[in-house]
């Protein structure tokens, strides 16, 4: 393998076996009873993960044995077995698993519903392996909740990938598809090892000419690549394409030559394509045309497609992301949470029946917390899908580790009680509540070519989403050691540690950005990543929290505010309409409340927003010394590479905490009740310290900076031009002994600059500014936290920071921290440590 292939083993399907711990009884010789490719697929994954996880040859073969493993769909295996009995009933995609009874040969079947069941068998059978599963007596079957399982790529024909985070595109480069798609293929096996039957391969903001002939022809490509693993290709479509790349004068749904212009292109492209799964649509959204260009609605246009579609058996899957940017947020019912509902209701009874309304699990846009959304009790005649978002857009951008499967499993298993009566949102998915014969789930993944999804454990949650997807039973922390037994194979306390972190993640990031249904408290307009809580306020955009000097929360009630918790049905409608009834981590999304209210745990509102911050970075710089266990029972780079992360995200955690908590502390003027908020022991402020060079700036906005304050070496303004380093100086005044140093400094985008810790004549420690994080100036999005561990200082002693800029990065910081070597790094408890004497300048 050349170090430029990207695999499949890259991720879960590794068949690694490191101890011998997985079961070896089981054939070795696999056949499959079909020539089609999907069975070649599943026999040739089996081969694989066979000789891997019991280390012993195993391999295809095309005449039978007494001793095999045999896969086939139910009409093969009768024809091949007529004397045995198999299950009649198993539907298209389901399997079972199960020896054949016989006196004279150990034969294990692989039965499919159809060639889909026996891949999916033929997976589900490798992850018993991998999970040490004895198969004796093994006899199983299962089969997918829904219908729909797709990902949604965001992916560009320039080979960018919006919001992904894992480098460019596997599908397109310049324009064009990629002419190698071996990676395509790999992605291929790892959607269906987890049952995912769906891959829409480009941005809902979609490039039009993607349609055009030239493109069709290549993304056929693509589809090929995909077909073994029983992956259908979809595609997302402009509204416009029939005049923006169509050359008609109009695309207005009605149109009989747009509807002409729709049916044609299908036609095309199911010639080329003749599995194509269907169009995805974003319309009248964020700035994309639709239909209300011509007083349409979105029914007319998902309609006009689904005529297209519906003769080759296509789906449209038409987005309810539909909402007005430009509200005004002086208005107390003006609210962007109600918009999917306000539209799509009224139009339900509309809608083609291969037309599925694809809505985000909440009703703004994938925050670390919200409500579930109402439409999907309020559309009781069209079939649904859930959106949920793999790649972590507002949950930390894969730089964090946030484990999104117990988020996803807690709206699946939300009762909205339409009608009064049991309605999981699972159930309604499933087409079970409402008797609808489509729907399911669609993940937006932005995998890329830096191994998926960049970080190795954020690939925990494109496997959970297809687990989720295939079965919205299973319980998260299952999957999550399924996923840790297949990625390192079966590692005494890797087993352990690594889904206990993935379970606790989701909780400690909602801790330290935005409790209390408050939203991710970021850059709403811009990066999405770093803290900027007043980036939602006073703007169009409708993602408010209404934060003033008594109180904050965005007012949903009926009674006094938008009127958005009438949306669901009456049991919830009632529950969310009175804060008392309301849970507190969804309280603050629908109330405006005093930071004085007491919350159902007793605290209060403000004194809760500190204490989930302290807590949430504490957990976080917890999540480092767990990990450190695993030193030397992981693959060595894989661990360096997780530890990395982890300690990154434990200084971003802070940075975190600091913003927010000095934001409320000033707004609200109320203390922290345990005396954190505000107060840095062994904190050094770099605008405090003697400056050489460094000039004092404001950062922007100002809670992303301790006390809003930093320096930047501009380098032009340095009285000496040949020099080209600024400095920071301070005199340690604490006791003498064995410290920490931390420094918190600007990485920003373009350049790299270079600190020093400098002490006694003796530049202690040298590092760059060089990692890739979002912005150009300094901000929540680049601040970044490193470490100087066991640093001797003495009383009295100066201490020094140098900064080299190097083009636009102006080696920029805000402080440093010092704490005793011995306390543990990133908790609470060194500011108490009774050898941090040093005070605050
Ligand atoms: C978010 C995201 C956009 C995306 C949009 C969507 O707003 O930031 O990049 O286009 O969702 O889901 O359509």
């Amino acid at each position: 393998m050349s170090a430029a292939a990207q695999t499949a083993d890259q991720a879960w399907l590794r068949y690694i076996d490191p101890h011998g711990a997985a079961p070896r009884l089981i054939p070795r010789n696999v056949r499959a009873l079909g020539a089609s490719p999907m069975e070649q697929s599943a026999v040739q994954e089996l081969v694989r993960g066979i000789s891997g996880l019991t280390g012993l040859h195993a391999s295809a073969s095309d005449t039978g044995t007494h001793n095999e493993l045999v896969l086939g769909t139910t009409e093969e295996l009768r024809k091949a077995y007529p004397s045995s009995t198999f299950a009649n009933d198993l539907g298209p995609e389901s399997y079972s698993l199960a020896w054949l009874p016989s006196t004279t040969a150990s034969r294990l079947v692989v039965q499919g519903g159809d060639e889909r069941g026996v891949l999916y068998g033929a997976f589900a059978l490798l992850r018993l392996l991998a999970s040490g599963d004895g198969l004796l007596g093994l006899n199983l079957r299962d089969h997918p909740a829904f219908s729909i399982r797709w990902v949604d790529e965001w992916d560009n024909p320039d080979g960018s990938i919006e919001r992904g985070y894992a480098g460019r595109s596997i599908f397109f480069e310049d324009g064009s598809v990629r002419d190698d798609l071996a990676p395509v293929a790999e992605y291929g096996r790892l959607l269906a090892s987890v049952g995912i039957n769906g891959c829409n391969i480009n941005n809902v903001n979609a490039a039009p000419q993607l349609l055009d002939s030239a493109h069709l022809k290549q993304i056929a490509r693509i589809a090929d690549a995909l077909r073994p693993w029983g992956v259908h290709l979809a595609m997302s479509v402009a509204i416009a394409s029939p005049q923006s790349i169509g050359g008609l004068s109009t695309y207005d749904p009605l149109d009989p030559a747009v509807k002409a212009w729709w049916i044609a292109k299908a036609q095309e492209i199911y010639e080329l394509i003749p599995d194509f799964a269907g169009f995805t649509v974003k319309a009248d959204s964020e700035g994309q045309p639709g239909p209300a260009s011509f007083g349409r609605t979105p029914a007319d246009a998902a309609n006009t497609l689904a005529a297209a579609l519906a003769p080759h058996h296509g789906v449209v899957l038409y987005r309810a992301f539909v909402y007005n940017h430009h509200l005004d947020w002086r208005d107390p019912k003006a609210d962007r949470a109600r918009a999917a509902y306000d539209i799509f209701k009224p139009l339900d009874g509309q809608f083609a029946a291969n037309v599925v309304l694809q809505i985000k699990e909440g009703p703004i846009d994938f925050q670390a917390r919200e409500p579930v959304s109402p439409l999907f009790a309020g559309l009781e005649h069209a079939s649904q899908a859930m959106e949920v978002q793999i790649t972590q857009e507002y949950t930390g951008q894969q730089r964090h580790l946030v484990y999104l499967a117990p988020m996803w499993k807690w709206v699946l298993d939300t009762d909205l009680r339409a009608n009064s009566q049991p309605s999981p949102v699972k159930e309604i998915l499933a087409g079970k509540t409402f008797h609808q014969p489509l729907g399911g789930m669609v993940g937006v993944a932005g995998i890329g070519r830096d191994r998926w999804l960049g970080s190795p454990l954020a690939l925990a949650n494109l496997y959970a989403f297809g687990r989720l997807a295939w079965n919205p039973e299973l319980d998260p922390a299952q999957i999550a050691t399924e996923w840790t037994q297949q990625t390192f194979g079966l590692v005494d306390t890797v087993d352990r540690i690594v889904p206990d972190l993935l379970m606790r993640s989701w909780p400690a990031y909602e801790s330290y950005t935005g409790p209390l249904g408050t939203q991710t408290l970021t850059d709403i307009t811009g990066s999405h990543y770093g803290p900027n809580i007043e980036s939602s306020e006073r703007n169009g955009w409708g993602q408010w929290h209404n934060a003033d000097a008594q109180g904050v929360g965005k007012d949903r009630s009926v009674a006094t505010g938008s009127g958005y918790a009438g949306q669901y049905p009456p049991e919830l409608a009632k529950l969310y309409e009175n804060p008392t009834t309301t849970p507190d981590d969804l309280l603050l999304f629908f109330h405006h409340l005093p930071y004085t209210y007491r919350l159902h745990s007793g605290k209060t509102v403000i004194q809760h927003i500190y204490d989930s911050h302290f807590d949430g970075a504490a957990q976080a710089a917890q999540f480092v010394t767990e990990w450190s266990q695993l030193n030397s029972r992981v693959d060595p780079a894989l661990y360096a590479d997780v530890l990395g992360r982890l300690q990154y995200q434990a200084g971003h955690a802070i940075v975190w905490r600091d913003a927010i908590v000095q934001y409320f502390l000033k707004l609200s003027g109320i203390q922290d009740d345990l005396g954190r908020a505000g107060h840095y022991p062994g904190r050094l402020e770099a605008e405090s310290a003697l400056l050489t060079g460094y000039k004092i700036i404001d950062v922007t906005p100002w809670e992303d900076a301790s006390r809003g304050k930093a320096v930047s070496c501009d380098a032009a303004s340095l009285q000496d031009a040949a020099q080209r380093t600024c400095t920071a100086q301070w005199t340690w005044i604490g006791l003498s002994g064995h410290y920490n140093i931390a420094v918190q400094y600007f990485d920003l985008q373009g350049g790299a600059a270079k600190f020093s810790f400098r002490y006694r004549n003796r530049t202690v420690d040298t590092w760059l500014a060089d990692a890739k994080l979002p912005s150009r100036i300094p901000n929540g999005d680049n601040s970044t936290r490193h470490i100087i561990r066991n640093v001797d200082l003495q009383e009295g002693e100066p201490i020094f920071i140098d900064g080299t800029p190097d083009g636009p990065d102006p080696a920029a910081f805000d402080y440093i921290e010092i704490t005793p070597a011995d306390a543990p790094s990133g908790a609470w408890d060194i500011y108490s440590h009774p050898a941090n004497a040093a005070p605050h300048p």
